[in-house]
């Protein structure tokens, strides 16, 4: 294999390379046999010191439905990390074990970390508050398989833009598609990051900060709701105050456009009421769902194998 390549951050791939991702995710969906045993001989680790459903499963079953095996654990007390051993450790042990490492971490720069100590592709699956790259790519096959583009649209972020790592990856990416206009739906306590805001209006994007969301709903091309993030406040007082700030029901959606997305990384609480799910344009199961597929051709892509062979 040639230099290995590790995907920490949404910009360690180029645009062009992310385009192709999802182009390559699309005609994985449309043909998943063709792939079926691109994998074969493969091992992937699946390390997740942090709960997942979508990113861990997505991921097994994007190794499995590609020939490849996968091993791991999904709670680190059952690893030797209960036992105290060190992440550079761990990782240069399961480096040994596998041809690929995916991490989901609840300390912010950990899978950085870890591609110090490793030969193999590292993939972050989430740390802590600050980026889930691959939750991007889910959500711009997304867009693409719904909206047929990735720039001009205007876009809504609701609900907690602080500590939410999904909304912190995607919104720089589709900064960097050229989308220029984002409305910015949170209460005071949960704004995007004052470093991130500066980022993003240093690269010409105009930032609409509302505490409403029915103030702003009939402009959006689409809508990234979130969950307030429990796990990553300091103290249960001010979650409680503000864990029922946006409930989004069908009632609030009323004057949105007809082709209007809804979208979220899941999982949710209720900031999304059921009776929305039916809704043509909830497209959140949608989302999780072509998570499997972008994630075959991520995995591709690292081990360079299917599609991304060499020669
Ligand atoms: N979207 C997402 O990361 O979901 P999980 O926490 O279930 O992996």
């Amino acid at each position: 294999m040639s230099q290995v390549r590790h995907l920490i951050e949404p910009e360690d791939f180029t645009l062009e390379e992310l385009m192709q991702l999802v182009d390559t995710g699309l005609s994985i969906f449309e043909n998943p046999s063709q792939y079926r045993k691109v994998c074969d001989g493969k091992i992937m680790a699946s390390l997740f010191f942090e709960p997942s459903t979508r990113t861990k499963l997505s991921f097994d079953s994007a190794m499995m439905r590609l020939g490849g095996q996968v091993l791991g654990f999904s709670d680190a007390n059952t690893s030797s990390t209960a036992k105290g051993e060190s992440l550079a450790d761990t990782i240069k042990v399961v480096n040994d074990y596998s041809d690929l490492i995916v991490m989901r971490h609840p300390k912010e720069g950990a899978p950085k970390l870890a591609t110090h100590f490793a030969t193999i592709p590292v993939i972050n699956g989430g740390d802590g508050g600050h980026q889930h790259p691959t939750q991007t790519l889910t959500d711009l096959i997304t867009i693409k398989r719904f909206k047929g583009r990735l720039d001009n649209m205007k876009i809504g972020f609701c609900g907690d833009l602080k500590f939410g790592r999904t909304v912190h990856s995607l919104i720089r990416t589709l900064a960097r598609f050229g989308n220029k206009e984002f409305y910015l739906i949170s209460p005071d306590e949960l704004t995007l990051p004052v470093s991130l805001k500066r980022q993003l209006e240093k690269q010409g994007v105009k930032l609409i900060e509302v505490r409403y969301l029915e103030d702003v709903v009939e402009e959006l091309d689409m809508l990234y709701m979130t969950r307030i993030q429990k796990e990553r406040f300091f103290n249960e007082e001010d979650y409680v105050r503000l864990k029922n700030t946006y409930i989004l029901n069908r009632d609030k959606i009323r004057t949105a456009k007809e082709d209007l997305i809804i979208l979220h990384p899941l999982p949710r609480v209720n900031e999304i009421a059921i009776e929305v799910d039916t809704d043509p344009r909830a497209a959140y199961f949608e989302q999780s769902k072509m998570g499997v597929y972008v994630r075959m051709a991520l995995i591709c892509k690292l081990l360079e194998v299917g599609p991304y062979a060499r020669g």
